[in-house]
């Protein structure tokens, strides 16, 4: 991907949870194990447990005694190291997205250079999700109804976003492909139609990811010691 050559990404419509972490990373999905850039606010990734459900029996948030900042950090880890991942797809996404607004692809990039950038985000988007279901998920839908993979039930919410994104990434990216074969010439009135038919759902996903991983709403779920557990 070409982040190094990225100029800066406009304001996320959805408000985004960070602004931080996007930079300088090679492939922010080829493990979910890598390294994740950590020197942000408590505030980037920490839930609004108003928003957020609590499971049955368990205390709600204002039940709870205040995390200590060491546990917040712990019951925070999960959600710093996605939003690392995610601010690549942000970042990505609003070049683009910019771009066709704009009428103008960056100075800095070449058609191809554009077009591979849109590629990259599929292929990355696509890689992220696959880890995050096959591995990930599972392991948190044990207790956490929203990453459920419907099998014997109805599929948890950021699981059914996941199928929204990538009804609307088909489209896109088979408009990208044959720009890049020259069957048809890039016009980027018609890549923000493309956009616009997942771009709600993709912002709205990498933000609620996130907030349901935040210390204040994993804390309801999982103990320290359970969380510690679970290998990202
Ligand atoms: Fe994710
Ligand atoms: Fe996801």
């Amino acid at each position: 991907m070409s982040h190094a050559t990225s100029p800066e990404p406009a304001q996320p419509k959805q408000g985004s949870t960070s602004s931080a972490g996007a930079q300088g990373a090679s492939s922010p999905t080829s493990s979910l194990d890598a390294e994740a850039g950590s020197e942000k606010s408590h505030e980037s990734t920490e839930c609004d447990s108003a928003t957020q459900k609590t499971p049955p029996g368990a205390p709600t948030a204002s039940e709870l005694p205040p995390l200590t900042p060491r546990d917040f950090r712990a019951y925070n880890r999960l959600a710093e190291k996605m939003d690392y991942f995610h601010n690549h797809f942000r970042q990505s996404w609003f070049l683009l997205y910019n771009a066709c607004t704009s009428g103008r692809r960056p100075s800095n990039m070449s058609l191809k250079q554009f077009i591979d950038e849109g590629l990259s985000l599929v292929q990355y988007l696509e890689a992220h999700h696959s880890i995050e279901e096959t591995y990930f998920f599972p392991l948190l839908a044990r207790k956490m109804p929203e990453f459920r993979s419907g099998a014997g039930g109805r599929a948890g919410e950021l699981v059914l976003q996941h199928r929204q994104i990538h009804a609307g990434m088909e489209a896109f990216e088979d408009y990208l492909r044959r720009c890049r074969n020259r069957e048809t010439e890039l016009e980027l009135p018609v890549l923000k139609e493309k956009m616009d038919s997942w771009g709600d759902v993709l912002l709205r996903h990498l933000d609620q990811e996130v907030l349901t991983l935040g210390a204040e709403n994993m804390r309801k779920y999982w103990t320290l010691q359970e969380l510690r557990s679970i290998p990202i």
